[in-house]
């Protein structure tokens, strides 16, 4: 069952009906200043860091599920409404919400009223705009109450629910004609502050929580709204919030607009106030003056539809296929930027207070979305490796506000040095910019102590060559990419956290290895070999080669179970993801890594690793993480066998590897059996099962739910995940085989020998490249011909142009 359609033309998705299995939700903001906003208008904003610039507020864990946003009351006779339903849930004639690339717009309908609610952050300016556009559709006057409401958070999103002692004595506003401010603590040591306007005089408003309420109500049901009186309070202390009461009079077909802004200003610290307690508000005057009238917010709303338009431009897809299209042109780049932009900080899954940016999501997003912003991609770059110590390992996260490594996480996970390889390879492949290796580079945060990027790299790949366990193979850690694999954690206490609790009674920390890592280094460290070679430091590149094939030796040797690859050996050397154990006999993260990196390729055992996912992993949801599920909790493996069977790392399908095993197939040349496992989690090929998956059937979602649970097939965990990116690359890079290299644009698909062809427009290096690919002769793989601007070419690598040009390729297959 759907609730909603696809919208390709306009790059929308169409909800109609506000009773969504889960709120689906939408990003707003681009660049500095964000929110999320549910297709009934809840969600929330933040400037930069979502956990300390946290402008409203949110009631997480609450019920309904999705409660405070920026909601719009309809007043209109004895009938109280909301465009998006919620929070007053009374039935509406009719209901849209459309999604957008940045923007979302919900319109709802009643007894002849027409409320279209525009939500977008422009470009360039630190404010969501909320346009509310009413008609009167009916063929009487109408005289309606329209009421704003957006509650403040104080800022410390984690302060702010925790912190009541202080909290509720700190409120405090002003309120200066239709303009709302919000300045809690910036009579102290804050210099910003956030404020909530209309362009048109209010007829009251409120600023204190229970005014607005009264005693004891909820959003659904505020005293004011229901009576048409507002209080016109000033908060002090409590909840400070903010509702503008507009009364409109509508004769039969008028159509009236009013634009609501709600932003964000710092002031200089010896700007800060004009009069004692009165702050200077002439920074959002001057960010309002630009936002007040209809033709301005047109123009912002246009120029946030180019950025769009060139964002997405980058690569274009022509297909038949309208579901893959979709996916390739609009949704997945677009949740690729959006986890550009929040790493795994703010959705409905992650509450923007627990994780800022990861060291090994951000260094895997970069795979996403070099090619749309690669300026930024270089900043993200040398962002990510200055929170990398001296011995190659690193900060598991950073605040983005501080850019400085969270001491609470530390380091320890033996991974995370090797994505900063594949991120800065991607990224030079895609521009051409080994200028990026000279860029000096702090370890640890400390300016005064850099090394070059290039430096960086090599700690990387050093830091897995000097952490070796008895089998040759790389130490675990505390985990690597599976979060949940915690080898040297051995706690037995529910507060403990897995990740960097270690018994102090648990074994030698250096026994634990990891098959996947081993992998990940063989796949990954040919780009450091690469570039050295480039570099023309060839003793260094072979040093690093000799490491590469000694790995390659120790994975066949020692991570070779007779039908697929170990995942792992713990801390007292026994086996994980072997048919020696009793549960997690196969795990899919070293299958895809080890053929990946081309293990096993010449004799066989790549494609029987292989075959053996698709015998034991496979289901028609996608790939589970491993089989068979654990059914009890395992001291000596930690947080994946603390999940449910069937659930997150512990058998559930986790989306984000699913992709490394369709790599893998490509690999192997089995062009049918990747796509046909891309289509099975691919959101829009869900769509019509959007009543069981439950989550947006236009993004991916970390998770859905494996064989083993009672849910099997429900997704959870939607937008903030490295399963966009992976998809981005794998379906762009391997299947559709438009692959960026060192020295030009290769181009090698591995499609299903069903497809006749398609095209592909390709922005590269300053050029574009109008590729067609023909395959008369139903191959999945294997080009036979290139040519470009009608001259044949020697082999698959188109050159690169930098000439600002249209370029047009023809590449047959067979
Ligand atoms: C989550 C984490 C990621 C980790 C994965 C598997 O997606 O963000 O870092 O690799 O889970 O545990
Ligand atoms: C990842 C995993 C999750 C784990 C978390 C710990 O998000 O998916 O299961 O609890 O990492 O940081």
């Amino acid at each position: 069952m759907k609730y909603g359609h696809f919208d390709d033309k306009a790059r929308e998705y169409v909800i109609d009906t506000p009773r969504t299995p889960y709120p689906w939700i939408n990003y707003l903001g681009c660049e500095q200043f964000f929110g999320i906003i549910s297709n009934t208008a809840g969600g929330y904003c933040f400037y930069r860091d979502a956990r300390l610039r946290r402008v409203t507020r949110y009631r997480y864990n609450n019920m309904p599920v999705d409660n405070g946003g920026r909601y719009f009351y309809i007043k209109d006779g004895d009938t109280v409404w909301n465009p998006g339903w919620k929070p007053v849930k009374t039935e509406l004639d009719s209901y849209s919400c459309r999604h957008g690339m940045g923007y979302t717009i919900i319109t709802g309908q009643k007894n002849g009223l027409t409320a279209s609610q525009l939500s977008f952050v422009p470009m360039g300016v630190n404010a969501e705009v909320h346009q509310m556009t009413l008609r009167n559709d009916s063929d009487a006057p109408k005289d309606v109450i329209l009421t704003s409401f957006v509650e403040f958070c104080l800022w410390n999103a984690q302060d702010d629910m925790t912190n009541f002692q202080r909290n509720f004595s700190t409120g405090e506003v002003e309120v200066e004609g239709s303009v709302i401010y919000h300045k809690t603590e910036y009579r102290e040591r804050r210099n910003h502050y956030a404020f909530y306007a209309v362009n048109t005089p209010v007829d009251g408003f409120d600023t204190d929580m229970e005014t607005f309420l009264g005693l004891y109500n909820g959003f659904e049901n505020p005293q004011a709204v229901f009576t048409g009186k507002m209080g016109n309070s000033i908060a002090s202390g409590w909840q400070p919030m903010a509702a503008h009461q507009v009364k409109v009079s509508l004769v039969p077909g008028e159509e009236r607009r009013f634009n609501f802004v709600l932003g964000y200003v710092e002031v200089p610290q010896a700007e800060k106030f004009v009069a004692p307690s009165v702050i200077n508000k002439a920074p959002a005057k001057a960010l309002l003056e630009k936002l007040t009238t209809d033709e301005q917010i047109a123009e912002a709303f246009n120029a946030l539809k180019k950025h769009w338009d060139n964002l997405l431009s980058a690569y274009v897809l022509t297909t038949p296929d309208e579901k893959l299209g979709r996916m390739v042109n609009i949704w997945n780049p677009y949740q690729c930027m959006v986890t550009f932009n929040m790493s795994r900080s703010t959705s409905m899954f992650e509450s923007g207070i627990g994780r800022g940016m990861g060291f090994r999501d951000s260094s895997q997003d970069l795979l996403g979305f070099v090619h749309q912003i690669p300026e930024r991609a270089r900043e993200r770059i040398l962002d990510i490796a200055a929170t990398q110590f001296r011995d190659g390992g690193c900060y598991h996260q950073y605040q983005p506000l501080t850019k400085k490594g969270n001491n609470d996480i530390g380091g320890g996970f033996n991974d995370d040095p090797l994505w900063l390889i594949a991120g800065t390879a991607a990224y030079i492949k895609e521009t051409g910019d080994f200028g990026i290796l000279d860029a000096a580079t702090p370890y640890d945060c400390n300016p005064d102590d850099c090394g070059t990027l290039l430096e960086h790299l090599e700690a990387s790949f050093y830091h897995v060559v000097n952490n070796k366990g008895p089998h040759g193979l790389p130490l675990i850690g505390r985990a690597d990419w599976n979060d949940c694999l915690n080898l040297n954690c051995f706690s037995d206490e529910p507060s403990e956290s897995f990740q960097t609790f270690s018994n102090p009674n648990a074994p030698d920390e250096r026994v634990a290895e990891s098959v996947l890592i081993a992998g990940m280094f063989v796949a990954i460290g040919p780009d450091l070999v690469a570039i050295l070679r480039r570099r023309g430091l060839d003793d260094k590149a072979d040093a690093c080669q000799k490491e590469i094939d000694a790995m390659n030796e120790a994975i066949l040797r020692d991570g070779w179970d007779g039908e697929w690859f170990v995942r792992a050996y713990d801390a007292f050397g026994h086996k994980i993801g072997s048919k020696e154990c009793e549960d997690g006999k196969i795990y899919i993260e070293s299958q895809g890594y080890c053929v990946m990196g081309g293990v096993g390729v010449k004799d066989g055992k790549a494609e029987k690793a292989l075959e053996s996912v698709h015998k034991y992993l496979e289901t028609k949801h996608g790939i589970v993480l491993l089989q068979p599920a654990y059914k009890e909790y395992h001291l000596e493996l930690g947080e994946v066998s603390s999940y449910p069977p069937g659930y997150k790392e512990n058998a559930g399908i986790f989306c984000h590897n699913n992709p490394w095993i369709i790599a893998a197939e490509t690999v192997v040349g089995h062009g049918d059996r990747a796509f046909d496992l891309y289509s099975r989690i691919a959101p829009a090929y869900r769509e019509e099962i959007s009543d069981l998956h439950k989550m947006e059937p236009y993004v991916y979602s970390q998770m859905i739910a494996g064989k083993d649970a009672p849910n099997f097939g429900q997704a959870k965990n939607s937008w903030l995940t490295g399963t966009a990116a992976w998809n981005f690359y794998v379906i762009s890079n391997y299947i559709l085989g438009i692959k960026p290299d060192w020295e030009g644009l290769k181009v090698d698909p591995c499609i299903p020998h069903t497809w006749d062809g398609y095209q592909v427009s390709r922005r590269f290096r300053g050029a574009t490249y109008a590729i067609t690919i023909e395959n008369p002769s139903h191959v999945c793989r294997g080009v036979k011909q290139v040519t470009v601007d009608g001259q044949a070419i020697e082999g698959n690598v188109l050159p690169v142009f930098a000439d600002g040009k249209t370029h047009q390729v023809t590449v047959t297959l067979g």
